[in-house]
C-alpha cells in the first residue's frame, strides 16, 4: 500500500504513521525526520535545510524532490510506504506523481488528519523528543518517568522549530502552500479526512478501519 499522511504541523502525522508503519510492515518516510538526521550530522543538506526549517519555511521543492527521488528507489520500498510530510506543495504532489508513474505505481490513499490551529500549538509548545524516534507529549502522551524515554532511557529534548513564534509560521506556511493539496487529492478521488482533535488511539483505529477495508 502506497499512503500519503497530509496534515498540519501537530496533527499526529508522525505519531501515526509509526503506528501504522509497524501495523502493514511498510517504511515510514518522514522528509522532516531526513532533513533533521542531516542536520545532526551536520551534512551540506543539513545545513541548506536548517534555514529554512528554522524559518517555519519549506525547504525548496528541488531539493526535497530529490531526497524523495532516491528514497523511493530503495528496495524496502518496493511493498509501499507511508508519506509523512510529503508532498506539501502542488509541484512536490505533481512530481511524485511523475516519479511513482516511472516505477509503474502510484498514491493509493491520501490521509488527511486536521486540527485547529489552536490545538496544534497546544500540541507542538507540549511535545518532546527522543533521540531513538519515540515522541511523547507532557500532558497527551507522557513518558513513565518524567524527561526520560521508557524505550531506549535516554533525556528527552524540544524540537529547534517547536518554539512558539516557528510554529506560528509553519501554520502560516501549512495553510498557504499545503492546504491546496486537500483539493488536489480530492479531485483524484483519493482523500480521506481524519479529525486529529480525537485522542491517538481513536485516530488510529478509525484510520485502520478504513486501510483494512481496502486492502
Ligand atoms: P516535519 O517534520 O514534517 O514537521 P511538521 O509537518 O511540521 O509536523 P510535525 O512533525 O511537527 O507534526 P506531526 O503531525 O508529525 O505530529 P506528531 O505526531 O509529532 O517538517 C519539519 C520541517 O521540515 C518543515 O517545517 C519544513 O521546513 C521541512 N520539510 C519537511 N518536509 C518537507 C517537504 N516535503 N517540503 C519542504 N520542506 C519540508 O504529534 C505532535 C504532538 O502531539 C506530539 O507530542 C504527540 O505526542 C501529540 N499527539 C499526536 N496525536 C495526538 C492526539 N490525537 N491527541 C493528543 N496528542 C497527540
Ligand atoms: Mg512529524
Ligand atoms: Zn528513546
Amino acid at each position: 500500500m502506497r499512503i500519503v499522511l497530509l496534515g498540519p504541523p501537530g496533527a499526529g502525522k508522525g505519531t501515526q504513521a509509526k503506528i501504522l508503519s509497524k501495523d502493514f510492515n511498510i517504511p515510514h518516510i518522514s522528509t522532516g525526520d531526513i532533513f533533521r538526521t542531516n542536520i545532526k550530522m551536520q551534512t551540506p543538506l543539513g545545513e541548506l535545510a536548517k534555514r529554512y526549517i528554522d524559518a517555519g519555511k519549506l525547504v525548496p521543492d528541488n531539493v526535497t524532490l530529490d531526497i524523495v527521488h532516491d528514497r523511493l528507489r530503495q528496495e524496502d520500498c518496493a511493498v509501499g510506504f507511508i508519506m509523512d510530510g510529503f508532498p506539501r506543495t502542488i509541484i512536490q504532489a505533481k512530481m511524485f506523481d511523475e516519479m511513482l508513474k516511472e516505477l509503474n505505481a502510484k498514491v493509493d490513499i491520501v490521509i488527511n488528519i486536521t486540527a485547529s490551529d489552536n490545538l496544534l500549538v497546544k500540541r507542538l509548545s507540549g511535545r518532546r523528543m527522543c533521540q531513538c524516534g519515540k515522541t511523547y507529549h507532557l500532558i497527551n502522551n507522557p513518558p513513565k518517568r518524567e524527561g526520560i524515554c521508557d524505550v531506549c532511557n535516554s533525556p528527552l529534548y524540544i524540537r529547534d522549530d517547536d518554539k512558539e513564534e516557528t510554529v506560528k509560521e509553519r501554520l502560516v506556511t501549512y495553510h498557504k502552500q499545503t492546504c491546496p493539496l486537500i483539493d488536489y487529492y480530492t479531485e483524484g478521488k483519493l482523500i480521506q479526512n481524519f479529525d486529529g482533535e480525537k485522542t491517538i488511539e481513536e485516530t488510529t483505529r478509525e484510520i485502520l478501519d478504513v486501510l483494512k477495508s481496502r486492502a
